[in-house]
């Protein structure tokens, strides 16, 4: 979602902002802009479209002035909430008198009311946007101290917001603050910097402070001063961001989602390292706790709450919850939690299931669940992120970077370790000592089975070459494939535009059926599962009545007569197989997009971490 990156000191401010905003493209916006201050003035540039219009724009009007020598600054990408996507609606915002320009990254939910009484009082906004409403408050609160007027202004706030404040008058400083939208702090040689995400500060530095929640930060090159919304101090200590920030790069593949596909084989290895116990078929997950305040023999029931591609991830987990640990298990839409009176208290194991740790609708959940005494847990990659934090225990899913918009190296990584956390639970309750080492020695094959499918990376191209010209497809699976279907609909639509059902495979012929015509795609999940029969049954239906299949089938078994191609994955444990599976509709997906040209790591309208509601 939104970026934010700002730096103070240690020479030329306006190539550190822009390199920062190229490191946060992937994360989805449709508008960029920077502000630098120096010699007593603002200097303010936005563009409609992507970082290297806005560099353009930059070149064009100032070859060597000020954009080359001034050394304070801030920097957004936008991805519009309130507002068009325009020129007028892109950050920096500026307060009244244009000498205070801000970035904000999050939504103020009573800019409404605000903006009336700013209105009232004689201002007249510039954009639609509730960011100016938040500079023009600071603006009118600015009595010579800036540190003071942001503090002011937020305590008028509602909402969530990440922030960066510079103002003319005080050009060797920069002020930020965080609510809800993550803000981290890179401490460098002679620089201080600042970004929404750590992958635009390697370039500059390893060593970062996570503000939390109510921090304001006063940043000079040489100093971080933190305290809170009441200005007592706070101490801070940095951190050192893992290696794995820092290698996020293509390397030599066409686009970040191939690399993540391909890295999968390894994020899967580093997701089960150290975590399977093959001669006690268990699994072991210290961040879970065992024993008394652990997810043992006295949990009720289990709420995975997830969404997109990570609520697909819930809905296998649930599948595996209930079958190895003969728990009742619900995966559930994080957004739909807190607004149904969930019914969940301290007997139920709540885990919140996040690629980026910051999605809102998810993190919103967990504090409900909190509030009413569950035991939360985290299923979360980036490591310090929101829900991390939050849920305070948990499981991190370690499989590095997701740079690539569409979900691929988390969605599997999450399921490995969801059917790890079943395999624990089950062995806390009535799971067999056999079935658990069986089960074990499944899951600790996962990253040969992956490698296996990425090694038919050619008959995948095969059926995206059938497929592509298509603008509807079906995606149907049963049991745990059921979600694997979803998710492969999921990733065809986003990174494609070709629009994708995922469908129950018995449920097609209840409706959707009518839409099949002559050539449509079905792609059917038919592995070796005590439903395979139903699901070839169910791929014959679609046949007859025109549809070009394409079926993911386990090697060995025939895949429906007359299919378009049969994707074929090893076989395996049907909970296990729905990884592979997952790979394969990955594949497909990616080919399809890239045979039809598409901005496969940046699909339009779409963000990697959406920390709106
Ligand atoms: C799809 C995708 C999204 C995310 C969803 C949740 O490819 O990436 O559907 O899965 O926005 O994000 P996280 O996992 O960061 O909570």
């Amino acid at each position: 979602m939104c970026g934010i990156i700002g730096v103070v000191g240690g020479g030329a401010a306006a190539p550190v902002l822009l390199g920062g905003l190229r490191r946060l493209e992937y994360r989805g916006y449709d508008s960029a802009g920077l502000a630098l201050s120096g010699e007593g003035r603002l200097l303010v540039r936005r563009a409609v479209g992507k970082v290297a219009a806005l560099t353009e724009r930059i070149a064009q009007d100032d070859p060597e002035g000020p954009f080359g020598r001034w050394t304070t600054g801030i920097a957004h990408t936008r991805w519009a909430t309130h507002g068009a996507p325009t020129e007028a609606n892109a950050h920096p915002h500026l307060d009244r008198t244009g000498r205070i320009a801000v970035v904000h990254n999050g939504i103020i939910e009573n800019y409404r009311q605000l903006r009336s009484r700013l209105e009232a009082a004689g201002h007249r906004f510039a954009s639609e946007t509730d960011t100016e409403v938040l500079a023009r408050l600071i603006g009118d609160r600015h009595q010579g101290d800036l540190r003071a007027a942001v503090v002011a202004a937020l305590r008028e706030v509602e909402g969530a917001y990440g922030v960066a404040v510079l103002c003319a008058d005080e050009p060797g400083a920069l002020v930020v603050a965080r609510k809800g939208s993550p803000l981290c702090v890179g401490i460098a040689e002679g620089r201080v910097l600042v970004a929404s995400d750590p992958a635009a500060l390697v370039a500059h530095t390893r060593q970062v402070i996570h503000l939390d929640d109510g921090d304001v930060a006063l940043l000079r090159a040489d100093s971080v001063d933190v305290s809170g919304l009441d200005l007592s101090p706070r101490h801070r200590s940095p951190d050192e961001l893992p290696p794995d920030v820092a290698a996020a790069e293509r390397d030599g593949h066409e686009h970040f989602m191939h690399k993540e596909m391909h890295e999968q084989p390894e994020s899967v290895r580093n997701a089960l390292r150290g975590r399977i116990d093959l001669r006690n078929g268990d699994a072991v997950l210290a961040g879970l706790g065992r024993g008394e305040d652990g997810e043992d023999a006295t949990v009720r029931r289990a709420i995975l709450l997830g969404c997109g591609t990570s609520l697909h991830a819930c809905m296998v987990g649930e599948f595996a919850f209930e079958e190895l640990a003969q728990l009742p298990a619900e995966a559930e839409q994080a957004a739909e939690f807190r607004y149904r009176n969930p019914l969940v208290g301290p007997d139920d194991l709540v885990v919140a299931v996040s690629q980026s740790g910051e999605t809102a609708d998810t993190l919103a959940a967990v504090k409900e669940a909190r509030s009413r005494g569950a035991r939360v847990r985290g299923l979360v990659n980036v490591v310090g992120s929101a829900i991390a934090r939050q849920t305070g225990r948990g499981v991190y899913l370690h499989v590095g970077p997701e740079v690539s918009v569409a979900s691929t190296k988390a969605f599997t990584g999450q399921v490995a370790v969801l059917l790890l956390m079943a395999l624990r639970l089950g062995r806390s309750r009535r799971l067999s000592p056999e079935r658990g080492r069986a089960m074990a020695a499944e899951i600790a094959r996962l990253p040969e089975l992956v490698e296996r499918v990425l090694e038919r990376e050619s008959s995948v191209i095969r059926a995206a070459e059938r497929m592509a010209h298509s603008e509807h497809a079906f995606f149907l699976g049963r049991g745990p494939m059921h979600p694997v279907a979803l998710e492969g609909a999921l990733k065809l639509k986003e990174i494609s535009y070709v629009h994708a059902e995922g469908y129950h495979a018995a449920e097609l012929k209840h409706g959707p059926i009518a839409l099949l015509t002559e050539g449509t795609p079905v792609v059917v999940i038919a592995n070796r599962s005590p439903v395979r029969d139903k699901t070839l049954s169910n791929a014959e239906e679609c046949r007859a009545r025109g549809a070009g299949l394409v079926a993911v089938v386990t090697q060995g078994q025939e895949g429906p007569p007359g299919a378009w191609a049969d994707l074929v994955i090893p076989d395996c444990d049907p909970l296990v197989a729905t990884v592979p599976a997952a790979v394969a509709l990955q594949m497909l997906a990616y080919h399809v997009a890239r045979i039809r040209g598409c901005p496969i790591d940046q699909p339009r309208n779409l963000a990697k971490s959406v920390t709106v509601e």
